[in-house]
């Protein structure tokens, strides 16, 4: 039997898991949430993967321990692409995945070209290689990492200024690619990229289409937790790996999403 007050734990490097928990939300407003931030460790994308694997398989076998959720949500495809199979495991809970939304990207593109904005690691993941082949067969998958943009959604949603050349060299790193002036839908596939969509809109005009999967990673929790308990005994919180003035930063924009308080593990 579930317990009531079991949390939900979502895992990001940083801010990007918010543009799930947005949605997450919306469909299970009841739900205690605790949202954990491996800031210690932020940027994952130029990490190698075994870097990686160890971080994340570590940090959430301890919070898995300390807090008892429910289930865990790898709210980062970097983390996931390389070690959900892992963590799955090693890990005795349900544990919900992000992976880059190559299928509905291609049932949506009407010039076959899609690009696709991610990390460095995650854009060279053999992971990625057997979305494209399975799903977007007769397509063209235009790549591109774009470290800049996690940088840029860290510094928006802490209230500082971002550079807009950032955005414009992203869509260039797609559009300068042989066929990039075809590329008519982009998969968003790094949960940082959401949180910067009008940005990205407007650096790639009104003709391309975004993409990410955040809507379906909270229908996914919805189905998994379905005839579970739900109740909220404390407020819930933001837990980061490491104290600083870039955490105190985000106070605001944490409340925004229902997080009250902050926790270091
Ligand atoms: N938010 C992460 C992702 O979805 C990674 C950002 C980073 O740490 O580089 O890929």
């Amino acid at each position: 039997m579930t317990e009531p007050s079991a949390p939900i734990l979502l895992f990001d490097s940083g801010v990007g898991g918010l543009s799930v928990l947005a949605e997450l939300r919306k469909v299970l407003p009841q739900a205690p949430v605790i949202y954990a931030a491996d800031n210690a460790g932020l940027p994952y994308g130029s990490k190698t993967e075994a870097q990686i694997a160890a971080r994340v398989a570590g940090l959430l076998g301890r919070m898995t321990e300390r807090y008892r959720p429910r289930l865990a949500c790898i709210a980062c495809n970097t983390a996931s692409t390389i070690a959900l199979g892992m963590v799955r495991e090693v890990l005795e809970l349900p544990i919900v995945g992000t992976v880059p939304a190559i299928k509905p990207a291609a049932a949506l593109t009407r010039s076959g070209t899609i690009g696709l904005l991610g990390t460095e690691a995650t854009i060279r993941q053999g992971y990625v290689d057997r979305l494209e082949a399975e799903f977007a067969v007769g397509k063209r998958l235009l790549r591109y990492g774009a470290p800049e943009l996690v940088a840029a959604a860290e510094a928006r949603l802490r209230g500082e200024p971002v550079d807009p050349a950032v955005f414009s060299r992203a869509a260039a790193g797609l559009r300068d690619q042989p066929d990039g002036q075809a590329i008519d839908t982009i998969v968003l596939a790094c949960t940082h990229f959401p949180l910067v969509e009008a940005e990205l809109g407007e650096a790639f005009g009104p003709e391309v289409r975004f993409i990410h999967g955040a809507e379906g990673i909270a229908r996914r929790i919805v189905h998994l937790t379905e005839g579970q308990p739900f109740a909220r005994t404390e407020p819930d919180f933001a837990l980061f790996t490491r104290d600083g003035a870039d955490v105190a930063a985000l106070a605001p924009t944490l409340a925004r999403f229902g997080l009250e308080r902050i926790e270091i593990l």
